[in-house]
């Protein structure tokens, strides 16, 4: 697998063609659109569709039987406790994803024939086997307040559709190294700012408890941040010396 930026045939840009590219870009701006409307009517059909839809599934109920639910209300605090069942069931599943993201660029690290892979891979290796802690954690979290861990929340899936393009960039066999970095980068900050979040909420809601809990599991995703960009930077300004 080639590990580095090159330089090549590249004819996206309008320098490849000093004479058509300017004539392209004039022939576009005598053209008129190619249909009615502009920005304010695409605003205005947006708008209709923001009002007129219905959210992004649902966040089921806790149990199933009376019995169940009665025990379960009394373990889920706060008003609206399908807040926190939302999140939670959010991180548990974005956590699980990015075992898989960690593991496929572990296997294209092992594939490369970088000089560093063996230091970069025990990293890497490290942060999956948090991540993977952080889903089982949150497993017995939700089981405790008596919530389902195996349901995608609404949250769960609109990070799931936000993150394909991380598992695209990193899953594809032509990307470098620094470019699946920089998309696991991606996933690590939000993964930061989404556990202090949770952490936030649990106190608010009055689950003191698991603050403790989730205050560690920011620690590591710290953690996590610093290794990723030094790996990141180290990477691209070695390519460039
Ligand atoms: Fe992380």
């Amino acid at each position: 697998m080639e590990d580095n930026t090159k330089i090549g045939m590249n004819r996206t840009g309008m320098q490849m063609s000093p004479v058509e590219g300017p004539s392209q870009a004039q022939f576009a701006l005598s053209q008129p659109p190619s249909s009615e409307g502009g920005a304010s009517a695409l605003s205005e059909v947006r708008a209709q569709y923001v009002a007129q839809s219905l959210r992004v599934g649902s966040v089921p109920l806790p149990g199933t039987g009376k019995g169940v639910l009665a025990t379960t209300v009394d373990k889920i605090k706060g008003k609206n406790p399908e807040v926190l069942i939302n999140k939670l069931g959010q991180r548990l599943a974005f956590e699980r994803s990015g075992v898989r993201l960690y593991q496929a660029l572990i296997t294209k690290v092992e594939a490369s024939g970088h000089i560093r892979r063996a230091e970069l891979r025990t990293d890497l290796l490290h942060i999956c086997s948090e991540e993977a802690a952080h889903f089982h954690l949150l497993t017995g979290v939700m089981e405790n307040l008596g919530a389902d861990p195996t349901a995608q929340t609404p949250c769960a899936d609109v990070s799931a559709v936000a993150s394909l393009g991380l598992l695209q960039v990193i899953t594809d066999p032509r990307t470098t190294i620094a470019q699946s970095l920089e998309a696991i980068l991606t996933a690590e900050l939000t993964d930061n700012a989404c556990w202090e979040l949770l952490c936030d909420l649990a106190a608010e809601s009055g689950h003191g408890d698991l603050v403790q809990l989730f205050q560690q599991a920011v620690q590591s995703e710290a953690e996590h941040l610093v290794l990723i960009k030094k790996w990141l930077r180290e990477m691209v300004l070695s390519e460039a010396a």
